[in-house]
């Protein structure tokens, strides 16, 4: 009697407890809840010892299932899926299969999305993030289209020299690396609002796969593996407690990775919403962080965070009506110049990868590249001159110059190599009614500024990195800015990304994205040409080998089996300087077929996935 008693009153509470975690709405089904809760009468004579494997022994089977438990590894990488109704495309089959379980269940594709964009930030940590922050574009099923900007944003207490000594000499490190590198995470927020407006699912059940596939662990690819082992020492060095994403030996594929502070986070989201992360314990957390490795968020900065709805970019394009990104992306004004500029060039008869399709498109890509640095910003703190840059007048004076001979000088060249990295990532969703949402979301550089925030297992982003730390100084992608991207308290970093999609005759007929930094806007440009200009199929189109210039540095970078030998020699005739390098992008796209199906395709380049029905 008495051990009963005292088995009573040591286990109920804990096990209340951790009942109550599962509040009901992130609890899965109504058999769930009435089994934990015969549970909870029922089990008191286990040993506390016991009880915590039983927990986590339980927990998971009596959530739903676990996306590991249904993905067998090692994992099937699905590059092209063709479907009836609905497809999703991301950068991680588990992603992917959140994505697909949601829209199966009836969810939309703005609730698919919110499940991808929670389950990345875990199986995806180096730019899958809820740290970090994007650009959602969404196209509903009448046509209309909104765009959500979720970009960080600079703390308040930023200064425009803070990476700046006190001789000018910019110190690229703590721009990169580090909580002193950090914007003001945008994610969460922005998940939060496009949930609000155009949702249907319940929130917490959106959230729960990303808690699941946290708390219970994945099995990671070779990728991801030696990605993490890459980066070991600067996570360990920039993170104040060591992450689990830190091991002293190294990680192999098809070992489980078991994300528990990162559970407790996103459970603290699933439970509260934009409070689970704004407010409470998060804050607290991060605050920490920030004490201990001198970053500057404050809790203000955090509460005051809110994403914006904006107008899309939207313009024609031969018979298609494209929809992009505006500012604070450079992305959507640099496509609708590149696409604008190679204007009525025969690139078919030129040849895809010819060296003179290669040289009208690159001298394209220095143009846009040099307005880039000069005029585009955050339009809440800068007027970036949209309509003069969109203009086709504008435009095709610009290209004025070109000559098909010879290479124009990007005058002033200031040497810097693009870095080749997996950063950001992004993906496109349609759903059976005929939504679509194109997402690209990032913590800028690989693994952001590889401060895991301790205590609640996510990664922070370097997206300060974006501003111009100093003018006419390169960032980490080669970038060069102005004075109008200069950091200023409260304000977005210009960015490149560029989530797009493509109507016509009023019905949605492609969704586009990539990551890829400044190669994000001319990778979608080479799609674009790809499947319209050289009658490319989608999976052709994506797979094919990418090229890339963007004014400074002035070179052609390409990736290796691009450009044949002879085009090599015929474009440095011409004086341009070519640079080969690894993979240019991973883009994630869906076309709608002519007989009505859609098709999904996944960039070979990396784990990406895509699933439908
Ligand atoms: N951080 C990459 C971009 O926003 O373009």
């Amino acid at each position: 009697m008495l051990l009963a008693k005292r088995l009573k009153s040591d286990f109920l509470p804990y096990f209340r407890k951790f009942t109550l975690r599962l509040r009901p709405e992130i609890t899965h089904t109504h058999y769930t809840r009435r089994l934990l809760h015969q549970l909870q009468h029922s089990i008191f004579s286990m040993k506390k010892v016991f009880q915590f494997f039983l927990a986590v022994g339980l927990f998971i089977p009596f959530c739903g299932f676990s996306q590991s438990s249904i993905v067998p590894f090692p994992y099937t990488f699905q590059k092209e899926i063709t479907c009836d109704s609905a497809v999703v495309v991301t950068a991680h089959p588990l992603a992917t299969k959140v994505g697909l379980d949601v829209l199966q269940k009836g969810g939309n594709a703005v609730d698919a999305a919110i499940a991808v964009q929670f389950a990345l930030a875990v199986v995806y940590p180096q730019a899958g993030n809820i740290g970090g922050g994007g650009f959602m574009l969404y196209r509903d099923k009448l046509g209309n289209s909104y765009c959500l900007d979720f970009r960080e944003k600079a703390p308040n207490a930023a200064t425009e020299k803070m990476y700046q000594d006190s001789l000018g000499n910019v110190l690229a490190k703590k721009s990169q690396f580090g909580a002193l590198a950090c914007g003001v995470p945008g994610t969460v927020d922005g998940m939060w609002e496009a949930h609000k407006k155009y949702g249907k699912l319940k929130w917490g059940e959106l959230v729960m796969p990303a808690v699941e596939l946290a708390y219970r662990g994945y099995q990671i690819t070779a990728a991801e593996a030696q990605d993490l082992n890459e980066e070991r020492i600067l996570l360990a060095k920039n993170s104040s407690l060591t992450p689990a994403l830190v091991k002293m030996d190294d990680w192999k594929s098809g070992e489980w990775l078991i994300q528990k502070d990162l559970a407790e986070t996103l459970r603290r989201i699933a439970g509260n919403g934009r409070d689970g992360f704004y407010s409470g314990a998060t804050v607290t957390l991060i605050l920490r962080e920030m004490d201990r490795k001198g970053g500057l968020i404050t809790a203000e900065d955090l509460s005051n965070y809110h994403s914006v709805w904006r107008k899309p970019l939207e313009f024609d394009w031969k018979d298609l009506h494209v929809v992009t990104m505006p500012p604070p992306s450079s992305g959507g004004i640099i496509l609708r110049q590149l696409l604008a500029m190679i204007g009525e060039y025969p690139l078919k008869s030129y040849g895809i990868h010819s060296a003179e399709a290669v040289h009208v498109m690159v001298e394209a890509e220095r143009r846009a590249f040099a307005d880039r640095a000069v005029f585009m910003a955050d339009p809440d703190f800068f007027k970036v001159p949209v309509k003069k840059l969109t203009d086709l007048d504008y435009i095709n004076k610009r290209m004025a110059s070109f000559k098909p001979d010879s290479a124009s000088q990007s005058i002033g060249l200031t040497a810097g190599a693009i870095k080749e990295s997996e950063e950001t990532t992004h993906f496109s969703i349609v759903d059976a009614e005929g939504n679509a949402v194109s997402i690209t979301t990032t913590l800028n550089d690989s693994y952001g500024c590889r401060t895991v925030v301790g205590g609640a297992g996510f990664l922070l982003n370097n997206e300060m990195d974006d501003f111009s730390v100093k003018p006419g100084t390169a960032n980490l992608y080669g970038a060069i800015g102005g004075k109008a991207n200069a950091i200023s308290p409260n304000k977005r970093p210009l960015s490149s990304m560029t989530p797009t999609i493509i109507s016509k005759a009023g019905k949605t007929v492609m969704v586009l994205g990539t990551p890829g930094g400044t190669t994000i806007p001319t990778t979608t440009f080479q799609i674009l040409v790809n499947v319209v200009e050289f009658g490319l199929t989608l999976p052709e189109a994506v797979q094919a080998k990418r090229f890339h210039h963007q004014w400074k540095p002035d070179v052609i970078s390409f990736e290796d089996g691009c450009l044949s030998p002879e085009a090599q020699i015929s474009l440095e005739k011409k004086g341009h300087v070519l640079n080969p390098r690894g993979p240019i992008g991973r883009m994630e796209a869906i076309i709608r077929l002519p007989n009505g199906k859609w098709q999904g395709v996944a960039d070979n380049r990396g784990d990406d996935a895509a699933a439908g029905y």
